[in-house]
């Protein structure tokens, strides 16, 4: 049984997942960035003082992965130095902390999955302040904290990968996708469970939560477009040309393989995350309903 959760960055597409999805019996309360920013530690400290949650979800994070490259203070403000106010806040009154971090603390070196305990390399700004998050969780709450990393989160709104392609597919007869970069796309909805259940059983440490299988973007493009097509949410499918990445450079690096191992969360809640595919499907089958997903 949770009790109260604060869910903090409740504006993000996972903050709202988070809301949408609280088991019945939790109290939920919900605070978007205007209602708390979480740079501010007075206001944080106050916050979670007040409203004295037994658990504190953090959905909020500096998550634009090119702008932080420019922009390093601003994303070690909200990333690193945010997380560490609201660990200490939860450290004080006695809340548990479930934060969320990034495939991007990876290299992507690799070319097997890499283990919750597998050693961080960040080769971004955007997952070196992540990092530095995780750190920040660990410092201040030791054995109590709890970070779960996922990766290519998506859902059927708000900004991500899906909902670009969708709005390029219609506007555009083809497209060029990076097809070297291979990672889990992962939904908002598997990932938001996940996080109430490792909240409801009280875990600790690091934990990894993505879709089952891997793809690259373009694999992930593909798919994209027969199920956006079979659902008549595109109109002809587009022609999509694989290119390395070297062909469409980015302000920030991106790891070449961040697939996540998720073995021990998986066997830990007794539950399999869902082929990345059927978690495609079911988003564009409520997205198609018109649910919000
Ligand atoms: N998206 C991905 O592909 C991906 C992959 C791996 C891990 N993650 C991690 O998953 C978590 C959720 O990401 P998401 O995809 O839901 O991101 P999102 O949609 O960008 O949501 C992040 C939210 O944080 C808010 N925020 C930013 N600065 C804040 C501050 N100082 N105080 C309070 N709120 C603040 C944002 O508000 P504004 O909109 O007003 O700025 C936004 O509502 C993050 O920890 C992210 O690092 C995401």
């Amino acid at each position: 049984m949770i009790g109260s959760a604060l869910i903090v960055g409740a504006g993000g597409q996972l903050g709202r997942g988070l809301v949408q999805s609280a088991p019945a019996g939790a109290t939920v309360m919900a605070l978007s960035r205007t209602e708390l920013d979480i740079t501010d530690e007075t206001a944080v400290a106050t916050a979670v003082r007040g409203l004295r949650p037994a658990v504190v979800f953090n959905a909020a994070a500096y998550t634009q992965v090119d702008a932080a490259e420019q922009d390093p203070l601003g994303a070690a403000r909200v990333n690193a130095l945010g997380v560490r106010y609201l660990a200490r806040a939860c450290a004080r009154s006695g809340a548990r902390l479930v934060h969320v971090s990034t495939d991007y603390v990876f290299d992507g070196a690799g070319n097997v999955p890499y283990a919750a305990d597998a050693v961080p390399q960040p080769i971004n700004v955007y997952g070196a302040t992540k990092l530095e998050g995780e750190v920040a969780v660990r410092e201040e709450l030791g054995e109590r904290g709890l970070v779960c990393r996922t990766s290519w989160l998506y859902a059927g709104d708000g900004h991500n990968f899906l909902t670009r392609m969708l709005t390029l597919m219609r506007e555009r007869p083809a497209l060029n996708i990076v097809v070297d970069q291979i990672g889990v796309p992962t939904t908002v909805d598997s990932l938001a469970e996940v996080l109430w259940r490792l909240a409801g059983e009280e875990l600790a440490g690091i934990h990894h939560w993505c879709g089952s299988g891997i793809a690259s973007w373009y694999d992930f493009a593909v798919a994209i477009a027969e199920e956006g097509a079979a659902r008549g949410m595109i109109g002809s499918k587009p022609r999509l040309r694989p290119i390395g990445s070297a062909e469409y450079p980015t302000p920030a690096q991106r790891p070449r393989y961040s697939v996540l191992d998720k073995r021990v969360t998986e066997n830990v809640l007794g539950i399999e995350s869902p082929h990345w595919r059927d978690g495609l499907r079911a988003v564009l089958d409520r997205h198609a309903s018109g649910a919000a997903s």
